[in-house]
C-alpha cells in the first residue's frame, strides 16, 4: 500500500511525511516541484529510507502524475502542493493561478482517469484529500461567530481566491464524476520547517539577527493558530474516517492578535536566548505599512471534526509556540541555509534534473 503526497517538501507537507513515516511503514510517493518553498533538507532524516520515494515534478504535469499513479497505485492522494504566501500573491498572482487552480485541475484530471480504471474494492477505498485554508471564507467582524463549513466563500487575496477555486474544482469532481474527495480548511499553522517569510519564523529569525520585527498596520489583525503536528493529525484522521464529499474545518480555538503573537515570541526569546545588551526583543518591533486588502480576523469552528471524528489538538498555543521557538534555536543551520539561499544549492546538487 502507498499514498501519493504532493508538496511534501514544503512546511506542512514535510511535517506530514515525517509524522506519517514515524507511525506507519506505508510508502509515500512525494511529488514536489521544489519551488523556493520546497526544501529537501526538511526530509534529510529520510535519506536512504525506501519508504520515501521523492519525485521532483509539477502537479500540473498530467503525464507525470498519470505515470506515478499507474506505477504505484496509491490508495490515496493528498494535495498539499500550492503557492501559499499571501504577500507573494499580491506582488505576483500568476504562479498562484497556475499551481493552485490549473495545477489542481490537471492533478484532478489525472486522478479521475486513474480512478476510473480501478477495481470495485480499490475504488471504495480510494480517497483524494485536498488541503485548504480558512482564508477562503474571507474576513470576520470582531464579534461574528467563527467560520463553520457552511460559511460562504468570500476570498479577498489572490492566494485565497486561488485556493477557493481549487476547493470548488475538488467539490465539482465529486459531484460530477463521483471522485471520492475530502477537503480540510485549516487555520494558520506554525512549527518546525516553516519558511521564514511567514510571521512566526520571520519574527524569530529577525529577532535573533538583530533586525526589525515588521508589524503590518496596527497589529490587531486576528488569526487562529494551530501547531503543525495537530494539523497533520487532523489530516490523517480525515483520511481514515472522513465522510466522502465532506469538508472539515481544522483550528486551534486559539485566536490571537498579531501584536500579541509577536510579544509572546519576544518574551520566550528574552528567556531562552536573551539579547547581549539585556534589552527585550520588543525593542525591535517596527510598525510598517499594512498589507493591501488585509483580512482583519479569521476564526475556525472546529466542532464538526471534533464531534464526528474525535480530533482535538494536542498542543495549546502556549506549549506549541515554546516548542517552536526552541526548535528554531536548535536549528540555526537550517535557518541559515534557507535565509542565505544555500538550500537551493543542495537541491541543485541532489535533484538537478527530473528525478
Ligand atoms: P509551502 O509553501 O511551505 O509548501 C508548498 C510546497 O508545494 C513546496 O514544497 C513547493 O515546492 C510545492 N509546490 C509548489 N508548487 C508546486 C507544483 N506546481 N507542483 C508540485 N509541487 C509544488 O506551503 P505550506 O505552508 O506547507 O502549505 C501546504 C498546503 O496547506 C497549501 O495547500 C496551503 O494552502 C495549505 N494551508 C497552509 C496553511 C499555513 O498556515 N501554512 C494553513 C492552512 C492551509
Ligand atoms: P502570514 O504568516 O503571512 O500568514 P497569513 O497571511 O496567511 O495569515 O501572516 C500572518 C499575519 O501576520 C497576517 O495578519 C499578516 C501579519 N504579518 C505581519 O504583521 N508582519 C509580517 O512580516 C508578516 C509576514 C505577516
Amino acid at each position: 500500500m502507498s499514498i501519493l503526497v504532493t508538496g511534501g517538501a514544503g512546511f506542512i507537507g514535510s511535517n506530514f511525511v515525517l509524522d506519517w513515516l514515524a507511525r506507519s511503514d506505508e510508502t509515500i510517493i512525494n511529488l514536489d516541484a521544489l519551488t523556493y518553498a520546497g526544501n529537501l533538507e526538511n526530509l534529510a532524516a529520510l535519506d536512504g529510507d525506501a519508504r520515501h520515494i521523492f519525485v521532483r515534478g509539477d502537479i500540473g504535469d498530467f503525464a507525470l502524475v498519470s505515470r506515478l499513479l499507474a506505477e504505484h497505485q496509491p490508495r490515496a492522494v493528498i494535495n498539499f502542493a500550492a503557492e501559499s504566501h499571501v504577500d507573494r500573491s499580491i506582488h505576483g498572482p500568476e504562479d498562484f493561478i497556475q499551481t493552485n487552480i490549473v495545477g489542481t485541475f490537471r492533478l484532478l484530471e489525472a486522478v479521475r482517469e486513474c480512478y476510473g480504471r480501478l477495481e470495485k474494492t480499490a475504488k471504495n477505498e480510494f480517497r483524494f484529500l485536498h488541503v485548504s485554508t480558512d482564508e477562503v471564507y474571507g474576513s470576520l467582524e470582531q464579534d461574528a461567530p467563527a467560520f463553520s463549513e457552511t460559511h460562504r466563500y468570500e476570498p479577498n487575496s489572490p492566494y485565497s481566491a486561488s485556493k477557493a477555486a481549487s476547493d470548488h474544482l475538488v467539490r465539482a469532481y465529486h459531484h460530477t464524476y463521483g471522485l471520492p474527495v475530502l477537503t480540510t480548511n485549516c487555520s494558520n499553522n506554525y512549527g518546525p520547517w516553516q519558511f521564514p517569510e511567514k510571521l512566526i519564523p520571520l519574527v524569530i529569525h529577525n529577532a535573533l539577527a538583530g533586525k526589525p520585527l515588521p508589524i503590518y498596520g496596527d497589529g490587531q489583525q486576528i488569526r487562529d493558530w494551530l501547531y503543525v503536528g495537530d494539523h497533520c493529525a487532523a489530516i490523517r484522521r480525515v483520511l481514515e474516517a472522513g465522510r466522502v464529499g465532506e469538508t472539515y474545518n481544522v483550528g486551534g480555538r486559539s485566536e490571537k492578535a498579531n501584536l500579541d503573537v509577536v510579544h509572546t515570541l519576544c518574551a520566550i526569546l528574552d528567556e531562552l536566548s536573551p539579547r547581549p545588551d539585556g534589552q527585550s526583543y520588543r525593542e525591535q518591533i517596527a510598525f510598517v505599512a499594512d498589507r493591501p486588502g488585509h483580512d482583519r480576523r479569521y476564526a475556525i469552528d472546529a466542532g464538526k471534526i471534533e464531534r464526528e471524528l474525535g480530533w482535538q489538538p494536542a498542543e495549546t498555543f502556549e506549549t506549541g509556540i515554546r516548542k517552536t521557538v526552541q526548535w528554531y534555536l536548535d536549528h540555526a543551520e537550517w535557518v541559515g541555509n534557507v535565509t542565505s539561499g544555500a538550500y537551493r544549492d543542495w537541491v541543485g546538487r541532489h535533484y538537478g534534473g527530473q528525478h
